[in-house]
């Protein structure tokens, strides 16, 4: 999704600006763009390319920029197509005020024909322009007297900076529904939409709210309301490394993050886990055991990734702590008549924690009476901050646009939850200990399966021509289907599904030939036997089978094409370790294919928009 940094400070900005935009790469674009101001008298100036990063700077090796303030932006086009002149920043009529903008001007067509009817030309396709415009429109004094003026007419989201040489030693910087924060450096402010782009330079931020609008110059910042009230702000310290969001001698991230996997779930589960007790302690749920107890429906609500864990954690929460919960995709969630009173407790769950859909969706259920929590990765995201209580993942930044660890952290917080809720209820301190037992195992298990990694790019290179994959599952492996398959069409192209293994009968058998592969997820579990079944009739009518077994299975050989065995566990948390292998498979086979990993086609990291 679309990325913003600006710079204000002694140094020079367009470096720092070219390199803060290919930190915020991983988030997906498709052209990028830097205004500036000129330190050789040339006023405010703006170079943009489509493409990658690289074709801007080599549209600043043919011209470049000197100066020490300025703004840069990658997009991802919503309004006009991926061009040099729809990228941002945008410009008003004399090229006096730039701007770069996240977010969708709702009303930006009224807009425009109005500033039109008013003498303004619009070069571009964007919803952007208009602000520029508007900007110019209502400049009488400074810059943020006209970005406040200019705001207050708008309707839809924004995060925003903004130059001006009519104004030059400044950056105006503004949020309502678009990530946007403050970093502080030493005698130098930055302005980012995700704290990736400033890391190297600050780890002190200041997380703009809506409605909020910050002041950058040489001397300082402020922040204050579209009334020009001023807000007093905390500062926030950010613990990631810089390592940690850079690849460390993998090729790419995503493999990164998959290696990572058993530190991650070890850093999830750190301090919360009380093992001899069969408990957990989650310090930041702001629920009393008293709220815990009354609470009687769960809904857990999120997107793509996050809402395949969100099944893994219904199936548990209602196994364990016998509460009846119903996941919801977040962005279906508003838009219908969901029950929800003061005792139903909303999970809501996000990587990023900036998920348009499952911000509102957080909302929504707020604004009903539910309490609501938050499993979220990014520390200081939206989610986090609006959340009545939340749980972080701790899984450190995820760069790849695939969610890898953040999946299985997932999974592991909602058992954590699971234990907590159940043993408030009917779960024995006997059932506790073998699930906190099973829990501290993982970390190892994990990683005895990275250990074979090989194993499956074996099996991926018999596979990298497939047109079509099918993936399935029953209990707790059905979402692991669903994700296996997600995984794999989002990085290679390849069509997937992923189904209840025995619904296949009941439709996708029909597809079933020797060009079509299946994966079934078949630990050995409460239902192993029924998907042995199901296996057969794959085989019966000539698909290709690769199983993931767990290690105490008899062998399926003759019944299946191919074999990869993971550590035994329990159920619940047979999901934490077979996706592994389905992760690798993706990754295997969309390199092999000679995609790029990271940054798949049309995909963002964080879906800002709606
Ligand atoms: O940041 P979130 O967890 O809210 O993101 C939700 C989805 O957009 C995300 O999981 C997406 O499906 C990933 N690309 C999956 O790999």
């Amino acid at each position: 999704m679309c990325g913003i940094v600006g710079y204000i400070g002694p140094r020079t900005a367009g470096s720092m600006l070219i390199e803060g935009l290919k930190r915020l790469e991983y988030r997906g674009y498709d052209s990028a763009g830097v205004a500036m101001m000129d330190d050789n008298g040339g006023g405010l100036q703006t170079r943009k390319a489509k493409g990658k990063i690289a074709m801007l700077e080599n549209a600043l090796v043919a011209s470049p920029l000197d100066g020490n303030v300025g703004i840069a932006h990658t997009r991802w086009a919503t309004h006009g197509q991926p061009n040099e002149c729809n990228a941002h920043p945008h410009t008003d009529c004399k090229g006096e005020i730039a701007l770069v903008h996240n977010g969708i001007i709702e009303n930006y067509s009224a807009l425009r024909k109005k500033l039109q009817s008013e003498g303004h030309t619009f070069v571009s396709e964007t919803d952007t322009e208009v602000l520029a415009h508007l900007i110019e429109a209502v400049y009488d004094d400074t810059l943020e007297d006209a970005v406040m003026d200019a705001l207050r007419l708008v309707e839809g989201t924004y995060g925003i900076a903004v130059v001006s040489s009519k104004d030059p030693n400044k950056i105006v910087a503004a949020r309502k529904g678009s990530p946007l924060l403050i970093g502080l450096g030493d005698g130098e402010y930055f302005v980012a939409s995700d704290v990736a782009a400033i890391l190297q330079h600050t780890r002190q931020v200041v997380y703009l709210d809506d409605g909020e609008m910050a002041v950058l110059t040489r001397d300082g910042y402020h922040v204050n309301d579209l009334n020009a009230v001023r807000i007093k702000k905390g500062v926030s310290r950010i613990d990631w490394d810089l390592d940690q969001i850079e690849k460390g001698g993998f090729d790419h991230f995503m493999l990164k993050e998959i290696f990572e996997q058993p530190q991650t779930i070890e850093n999830t589960m750190r301090g919360r886990l009380v093992e001899s007790e069969g408990f957990s302690k989650l310090g930041g749920l702001n629920l009393s055991k008293e709220e815990l107890q009354h609470i009687d429906r769960v809904i857990i609500t999120a997107c793509g990734t996050s809402w395949h864990s969100a099944l893994i954690g219904a199936m548990m929460i209602e196994e364990h702590a016998r509460i009846p919960v119903s996941v919801e995709y977040a962005s279906e969630f508003r838009y219908r008549n969901p029950i929800v009173t003061e005792r139903t407790l909303c999970i809501v769950i996000s990587q990023s924690g900036e998920t348009a859909d499952t911000l509102a969706a957080m909302r929504e259920a707020k604004r009903r009476g539910a309490k609501t929590l938050g499993l979220v990765n990014v520390v200081g995201s939206t989610i986090a901050r609006e959340d009545d209580g939340g749980i972080y993942l701790h899984a450190g930044p995820e760069i790849g646009v695939a969610s890898t660890k953040a999946f299985t952290s997932q999974v592991v917080a909602l058992a954590l939850l699971t234990l907590k809720l159940g043993r408030l209820r009917d779960m024995s301190v006997v059932k506790g200990r073998e699930v906190a037992q099973a829990m501290m195992k993982l970390p190892e298990q994990v990683q005895e399966i990275l250990d074979r990694a090989s194993e499956i790019e074996k099996i991926a290179d018999e596979f990298d021509h497939a047109t079509n994959f099918l993936y399935l599952g029953r209990g707790f492996n059905f979402p692991v289907a669903l994700e296996g398959a997600l995984k794999l069409k989002e990085i290679s192209y390849i069509h997937a599904e992923g189904y209840p293994a025995a619904e296949m009968k009941h439709g996708p058998i029909a597809l079933i030939d020797e060009s079509m592969p299946v994966v079934f997820i078949a630990p050995h579990d409460s239902v192993f036997d029924k998907v042995v079944s199901n296996v057969q009739e794959v085989k019966a009518r000539g698909g290709r089978v690769i199983a993931i077994l767990s290690e105490e299975e008899p062998s399926l050989e003759g019944k299946v094409d191919f074999e990869f065995r993971i550590p035994k566990t329990i159920d619940m948390l047979y999901p934490v370790l077979a996706a592994i292998p389905l992760q690798l498979l993706a990754y295997y086979i969309a390199n092999k294919r000679g995609l790029n990993v990271d940054q798949p086609r049309n995909l963002a990291k964080s879906v800002t928009v709606e």
